[in-house]
């Protein structure tokens, strides 16, 4: 039996998907061992391997079949538009990308104005300000504290995640527009899914049960 490998994003996403495989019988302690430097942990009774990378590059693993499988956020498939399926929403993680600046700024996108959008997410901002509202910006690619950009005279508006939306409050900013919802969600690529299909294939749905028990739960 050949190892699957499965690429999770660093951070949050990790623990929380490890969280999850380790309710459906799937573990690996090497890989909550916070000091190590290792890149690769191996569950060798499963034939299992993991990687931890950024999460940008998660999707370049899956697509390219460096990984088998990956986790890893809706934001970031969007963004890379890689070819591989979309196979589960993992249900955590949840948070909206939107279009987010001062309220004076709502009336910049209502009149097609050639107006500045900062974001982390160029991709996605200039499909969704070209595409579905046909308005022509300009897309200025920032790398963190996306927020900052409206303030400081960067740009008018910007193209970011909201989860709990405090950053945009504590900031003087509100949201103006939902692009979309966001969450984890488990990628696997084209040739693995044939090529392993009964493996990946049980993964998947040991997921699909658990995350439907939690949800029952959640709403109990
Ligand atoms: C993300 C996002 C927002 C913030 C939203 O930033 O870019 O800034 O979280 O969360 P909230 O609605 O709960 O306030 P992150 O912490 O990843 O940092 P970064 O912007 O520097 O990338």
């Amino acid at each position: 039996m050949r190892y699957i490998t499965i690429a999770l994003a660093k951070g949050r996403l990790a623990q929380n998907t490890m969280d999850l495989l380790e309710k459906i019988g799937i573990t690996c302690d090497e890989i909550r061992d916070k000091s190590s430097r290792k890149l690769i942990f191996v569950n060798e009774e499963l034939k299992l391997q993991f990687f931890l990378a950024k999460a940008n590059d998660v999707p370049t693993y899956v697509e390219y079949g460096a990984a088998d499988i990956g986790f890893v956020g809706k934001d970031t498939i969007l963004e890379e538009g890689r070819k591989m399926y979309e196979v589960l929403d993992l249900g955590f993680g949840k948070c909206r990308m939107c279009v987010a600046g001062p309220e004076a700024a709502s009336d910049l996108l209502h009149h097609g104005e050639l107006i500045r959008v900062a974001t982390k997410y160029p991709n996605i901002a200039k499909d969704y300000f070209y595409n579905k509202k046909h308005q022509t910006v300009e897309i200025i690619k920032l790398n963190g504290s996306i927020e900052l950009a409206p303030i400081v005279g960067l740009s008018e508006v910007i193209v970011d995640i909201v989860e709990t939306g405090s950053t945009l409050r504590e900031n003087g900013l509100v949201i103006l527009e939902e692009i979309c919802n966001i969450s984890a969600r488990m990628v696997v690529n084209e040739v693995s899914m044939k090529m392993e299909h009964e493996r990946i294939s049980k993964l998947i749905k040991d997921l699909k049960k658990l995350i439907r028990t939690v949800g029952q739960d959640e709403n109990n």
